[in-house]
């Protein structure tokens, strides 16, 4: 999924016809009234900058408070403005707060309350009742304009901590309506999300989404551990992560946000870049051969500035040879005019002075300190200078500081220094970690960084920007689309229950399919510990003699047959390509496998390393799977698997199943052909009844379309009907053989 073509179908092939609400508290581009101008500002933050580059791209609606002076002004009368100015391809839909609103809601709660919570700075955490009366009655505000958005085929995605009671607002109004809720922040866990009065109340909020996107793992499995001590009647599946309260069922999984690597590596590399940098190290006086060390945050207690600072002091002191040869750049964009923020201002301030009064020559800072906002391309280039970037956050849901540094190295001769508690340092292993609090070895992992030999730094620098470039993010927001079309697709279709509509099989002459894995087996955790129930045997032999019945399964025909363990049935393996008739081989057809054993060995010596997976051979197909992968390594096995299989994209197609990948022969059958080719040569004036519950019986839904009734184990728009899980397919059974009894009773 390399090429950047290949990512942008992947996105409108995500969202389709669909209609995506944005919603967030900041909105993307301010209004502000500077004399009788009107100027346009886009505010700092990471989410802001992360989520304006995806309505970019795909368009839709971005509902969010209307901070800017001229806001108002420049609005329609629904509240819409086309962003970004220049040349809009989304609508940004306003919400208006009255000013004891943004004190007590914006200020009050979120800032003073959750932002602390979340961020573990408890004794931070300012708390007063008024607070949350409006975060409650904001919150209602954004749901107002949500549903004034919210049309046919629309998902509504909100981001966030200001807005954890809106899902429950929207579903209550909307049963149906499709909502994903990304938390850019950490989430703490029990211990102190029981600090709030109102943890309850959040939880429940959050609980009215379909999915919630956490930064990594370790914060969905934190909300997991509240929503168990919190609300104890709610029910926790840990194998499957989700939640499951007042028959409302919350995924909840890590998509670790990213930046659009490809765009700050352009910025980089421009000729602006390098005339920038050029006129910046002039104006400041820094020369050419001075080292240039880099901050880039919002002023922000939780970027660990003081921390910063105090490590470099400890630095210079140190390592006193290093004076006059680096110099630290810190930009701090205070963006929350309130306390402690004004405080925390000061502190920096006077530490960074005390820092340079101590070091400082008449021709050298150590510190270069500015509030100034600087703008992308400016900062790209400043990243691509800089030998060093310093993320010191205390605590920090991802940091895409970290991972814009990183695709603006373009010249890879760079280090970054980034606190372990920072959720980038997940996936940033290449990074050099520190943890900010260990003043001593944060100062000597300054001095190593520096002094680090080219190659080491160039090897370092290469790998994070193959992960960045990689996992980008387009891959990100392609992910969570994906997620939230399929949740949208399984509400929209398969709305006919099968035990609803009986009646359309009750008097036919069936042919029988079943899938075995899933449908009459329970997804097990690895594929040979897959079971068939001792009751489904039983009643498939008794059905075997009421109508013809065929096993369709991805498996190897041998191990499907062993499973099942009846040995006169139809038996297709390996997903059609083989074809067993009860007594002899019908189908023996793999295509051109030549290339299927070197592919493999190469699989299983890249990824065999990785804890969980499994690489099946079964000789005409293969499979991967890795359910047991744990999800913080997933993002490895794609990329490694990708990178394998290209180089055979010419021999095998790949389709994804439920986690497993499956290779194939071009001219491989699918489980469609294979139900086809059955019916023509066994059953023609049979009326055919699939039941399948992943993608690849899809196939088979399809062939039978005219042919007869497709039922999916789960809700799928693919199929006619649904059955609600694998125990359900045993009562069909059951009803199929009391049915066979009647009509023998009843000719
Ligand atoms: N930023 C910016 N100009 C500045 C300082 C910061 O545009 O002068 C942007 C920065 O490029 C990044 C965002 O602010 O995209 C900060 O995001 P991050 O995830 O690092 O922290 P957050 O502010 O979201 O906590
Ligand atoms: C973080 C939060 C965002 C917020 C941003 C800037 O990234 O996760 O929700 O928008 O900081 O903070 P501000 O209060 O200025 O919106």
């Amino acid at each position: 999924m390399k090429d950047s073509l290949k990512l942008k179908s992947f996105l409108e092939q995500a969202i389709q016809d669909r209609r995506l609400i944005i919603v967030s508290n900041r909105e993307p581009y301010v209004h502000k009234k500077q004399g009788s101008e009107i100027r346009v500002e886009q505010p700092v933050g990471g989410l802001t900058s992360a989520l304006d580059n995806v309505l970019r791209v795909i368009g839709g609606v971005w509902v969010a408070w209307g901070s800017g002076s001229a806001d108002k002004r420049v609005v329609d009368r629904n509240n819409h403005v086309g962003v970004p100015p220049d040349k809009p391809t989304y609508t940004l839909k306003r919400v208006w707060l009255s000013s004891a609103e943004v004190d007590n809601y914006y200020h009050g709660y979120a800032n003073h309350v959750l932002w602390p919570l979340c961020h573990i700075a408890l004794e931070r955490i300012y708390f007063r009742k008024k607070y949350w009366d409006d975060y409650v009655a904001a919150n209602h505000k954004f749901a107002q304009a949500v549903s004034e958005e919210v049309k046919d085929k629309s998902m509504v995605w909100i981001h966030d901590y200001h807005l954890s009671l809106l899902p429950r607002v929207l579903r209550d109004a909307n049963p149906s309506l499709t909502l994903a809720h990304f938390w850019h922040v950490p989430w703490p866990n029990y211990s102190v999300l029981r600090v709030s009065p109102h943890a309850r109340e959040l939880l429940e909020g959050m609980l009215a989404n379909d999915l919630i996107g956490f930064q990594i793992t370790h914060f969905a499995a934190n909300f997991m551990d509240c929503v168990e001590q919190m609300i104890p009647e709610a029910e926790v599946d840990r194998e499957t992560s989700t939640v499951t309260f007042h028959e409302h069922k919350t995924s909840l999984e890590a998509f670790p946000i990213s930046v659009d690597f490809d765009r700050f590596n352009n910025m980089a590399s421009s000729r602006h870049s390098e005339k920038f940098i050029r006129n910046f190290r002039k104006k400041l006086g820094i020369p050419d051969e001075t080292l240039l060390a880099v901050g880039v945050d919002r002023l922000e207690y939780t970027k660990g500035l003081t921390k910063r600072i105090q490590a470099i002091e400890l630095f210079f002191e140190r390592y006193s040879r290093y004076r006059k040869r680096v110099t630290f750049y810190q930009v701090a964009v205070p963006t929350r005019s309130s306390e402690p923020y004004l405080s925390y201002m000061k502190g920096v301030q006077e530490i960074i002075n005390h820092v340079n009064r101590r070091f400082g020559t008449d021709s050298w800072l150590p510190i270069i300190y500015t509030e100034t906002k600087l703008e992308h391309r400016d900062l790209a280039a400043i990243y691509r200078a800089a030998d060093l970037c310093i993320v010191s956050s205390i605590y920090d849901g991802m940091n895409l500081v970290a991972k814009e540094f990183i695709s603006c190295q373009v010249d890879e001769k760079g280090v970054l220094l980034l606190s372990e508690l920072a959720g980038a340092a997940e996936e940033l292993e290449d990074a050099m970690i520190v943890n900010p609090y260990d003043l001593d070895s944060f100062s000597s992992s300054i001095k190593t960084a520096l002094s680090l030999n080219r190659n080491d730094k160039k090897k370092r620098m290469h790998n994070l920007r193959e992960k960045v470039s990689e996992f980008n993010i387009h891959v990100w927001i392609g992910c969570v689309l994906q997620r939230m079309s399929d949740i949208y697709s399984a509400k929209a279709g398969g709305t006919a229950y099968l035990f609803d509509h009986l009646e359309q099989i009750q008097s036919r002459e069936l042919f029988l399919f079943l899938d075995f894995d899933g449908t009459l087996a329970p997804i097990a955790s690895t594929p040979d510990k897959a079971v068939m129930p001792e009751h489904v045997k039983k009643m498939l032999n008794k059905l075997k003699k009421m109508m013809p019945i065929a096993i369709i399964s991805g498996r190897a025909l041998d191990d499907v047959r062993a499973r099942v363990g009846i040995s006169d049935l139809i038996y297709s393996g390996n997903h059609g390509m083989e074809i067993w008739n009860g007594s002899k081989m019908l189908r023996n057809e793999a295509g051109d496998v030549s290339m299927l054993g070197e592919l493999l060995t190469k699989l299983q010596a890249s990824l065999g390393k990785i804890s969980g997976i499994i690489v099946e051979n079964k000789k005409f197909s293969a499979s991967v799977h890795f359910r047991r992968v744990p999800p913080k390594r997933l993002a490895d096995v794609f990329r490694i698997f990708w990178d394998v299989t290209k180089n055979y994209d010419s021999f095998f197609d790949i389709t994804e199943g439920k986690k497993v990948l499956e290779i194939r022969s071009k001219a491989a059958w699918n489980k469609g052909h294979a139900v086809e080719w059955i019916l023509e040569k066994m059953g023609n004036e049979h009326y055919a009844v699939y039941i399948g519950d992943d993608v690849t019986d899809e196939d088979a839904f399809r062939a039978i379309q005219t042919k007869g009734a497709s039922i999916c184990v789960g809700k799928n728009p693919k199929a006619d009907y649904f059955l609600k899980n694998q125990d359900e397919v045993g009562k069909f059974l059951e009803w199929l053989i009391i049915r066979g009894m009647f009509k023998a009773l009843t000719p």
